[in-house]
């Protein structure tokens, strides 16, 4: 491609307002999202208050943590479901470790997932309103993982907007 052509190409983008979502490097800079429902790890979630802690027995031996942002945790307290649009639940799950320094205890071992559940009751209309997401290294996991998301909520957690967790005071 000579300079000349590469202007016009540039141009000719620019002018459709393709640049920036054609631009390689900004595709990559993008927070990969779930398939299916295009959910993405939300932004500050670390930073965000505990809802309930849980225990996963073998196989997966793992300790979990049910974060939510604010609009959760405002839902929770008021008791108020099903949940309000804009509501978001992330779990973060480590394997379960016996502590090298007590006996009884255990503590986190190695990190596993993050799942994360959006509520958008227009967009996920299909699935309960609710959009699904689980990484593994920042990643999404593949399809076939993301089909299970809703049925087992739908089928176990249906009387509480499916979703499991309760607020632990
Ligand atoms: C076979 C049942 C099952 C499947 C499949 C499942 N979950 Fe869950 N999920 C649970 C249970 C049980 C909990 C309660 C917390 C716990 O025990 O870990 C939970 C909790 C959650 C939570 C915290 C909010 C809540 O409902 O308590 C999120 C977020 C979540 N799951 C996301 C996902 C995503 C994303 C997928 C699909 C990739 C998925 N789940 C698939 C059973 C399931």
């Amino acid at each position: 491609m000579n300079t000349l052509h590469a202007l016009a190409c540039m141009g000719a983008l620019l002018a459709a307002g393709t640049f920036v979502a054609a631009h390689p490097d900004t595709r990559k800079a993008l927070p990969a999202a779930s398939p299916i429902y295009g959910v993405t790890l939300p932004e500050g979630y670390r930073q965000w208050e505990l809802i309930a802690p849980a225990l996963e027995a073998a196989p997966l031996d793992e300790i979990r943590a049910v974060l939510g942002n604010k609009t959760a945790v405002d839902a929770y307290r008021r008791g108020a479901q099903p949940f309000p649009d804009g509501t978001v639940l992330v779990k973060l799950a480590w394997k379960q470790q016996a502590s090298a320094e007590f006996a009884t205890a255990t503590e986190p071992g190695a990190p596993t997932t993050v799942q994360v559940m959006v509520k958008d009751s227009k967009k996920y209309a299909a699935t309960g309103g609710w959009g699904y997401g689980r990484f593994v290294d920042g990643k999404p996991v593949d399809e076939a993982q993301h089909r299970t998301c809703f049925a087992c909520h739908e089928a176990r957690a249906k009387g509480h907007d499916d979703v499991f967790t309760r607020y632990a005071p």
